[in-house]
């Protein structure tokens, strides 16, 4: 059975205007896809019409199973997603707000406790259980929500149907070593058989970290294919309308990039 992400002729309409059109392409399972674009290229609207937040044209497939046959409750137990914004309207402590993930996989409290305890830890946030929310720096609250979300999906695949991690900008308000950390814990969820879909702003680690690649411009797919296939000097300097060099590093095939504005 094929237990792709596919999304087919996808298709999005906000106050009358066409935001998305025309997208069509297949995450799998095992591997980790991103998803590059300028700002305002789409990219959050079509991870919301793929989690089902917002009403689309054309197909989405979750495991062979289009999305609009999914109770909620079925949805929730097959993919987690953490949005570009998340607001908190009460006052919560880090450890009510990792729960939150839980709610959808009732289990006995000394379970629920070793969990939350073991997603604090995958995001370097131990110890800060008992701390309010609202008083954690901007880096700290993103890095609890996505322990939030890997509480929601904790194994990678139930049986033989992987679950989905999906995340848009997991790691954008991240130091260096905190956005490795959160790559390698999605990395390590594909590794196990779950399939990941992300959007990410920084191109060295979305080269390094992903398995496909789709390139939103202007509401549509550009581009979807592997790093090295996608890593054009012309292809990626269109995308961001930015002149931009793909270099390699010494002995390696690991392509990194470059603006090229400003410098002579
Ligand atoms: N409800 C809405 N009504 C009208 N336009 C909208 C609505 N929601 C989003 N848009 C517009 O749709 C476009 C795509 O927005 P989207 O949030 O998907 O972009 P994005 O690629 O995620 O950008 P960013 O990198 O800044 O997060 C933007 O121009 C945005 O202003
Ligand atoms: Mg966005």
């Amino acid at each position: 059975m094929e237990t792709n992400l596919s999304v087919s002729g996808l298709a999005v309409r906000l106050s009358g205007k066409t935001i998305v059109s025309d997208v069509t392409f297949a995450a799998r399972p095992g591997k980790v896809c991103t998803i590059v674009g300028p700002n305002g290229s789409g990219k959050s609207t079509l991870l919301k019409a793929i989690t089902g937040e917002t009403g689309h044209d054309g197909e989405v497939h979750l495991n062979a199973r289009p999305l609009e046959r999914y109770a909620p409750q079925e949805l929730a137990e097959v993919r987690a997603v953490l949005p570009q914004h998340t607001q908190l309207s009460f006052p919560l402590t880090v450890k009510e707000v990792v729960r939150l993930g839980l709610q959808t996989a009732p289990l006995q409290v000394f379970q629920a406790q070793e969990r939350i305890a073991a997603a604090l830890e995958r995001v370097d946030m131990s110890g800060f259980e008992g701390r309010a929310y609202q008083s954690l720096s901007g880096g700290e609250q993103q890095r609890v929500q996505l322990a939030r979300v890997l509480c929601q999906v904790w194994q990678p695949k139930v049986g033989d149907q992987p679950r989905w991690l999906i995340l848009d900008e997991p790691i954008s308000s991240l130091d260096i070593r905190h956005q490795v950390l959160i790559m390698d814990v999605a990395r390590d969820f594909a590794d196990r058989g779950g399939g990941v879909l992300c959007v990410l702003h920084d191109l060295n680690l979305t080269a390094m970290y992903s398995d496909q690649v789709l390139v939103m411009k202007n509401g549509r797919l550009l581009a979807d294919g592997k790093v090295a296939e996608v890593y054009q000097d012309e292809l990626i300097s269109e995308a961001f309308d930015f002149p931009l060099r793909i270099g390699a590093l010494p002995g390696g095939a690991m392509p990194f990039l470059l603006p090229q504005a400003g410098r002579d």
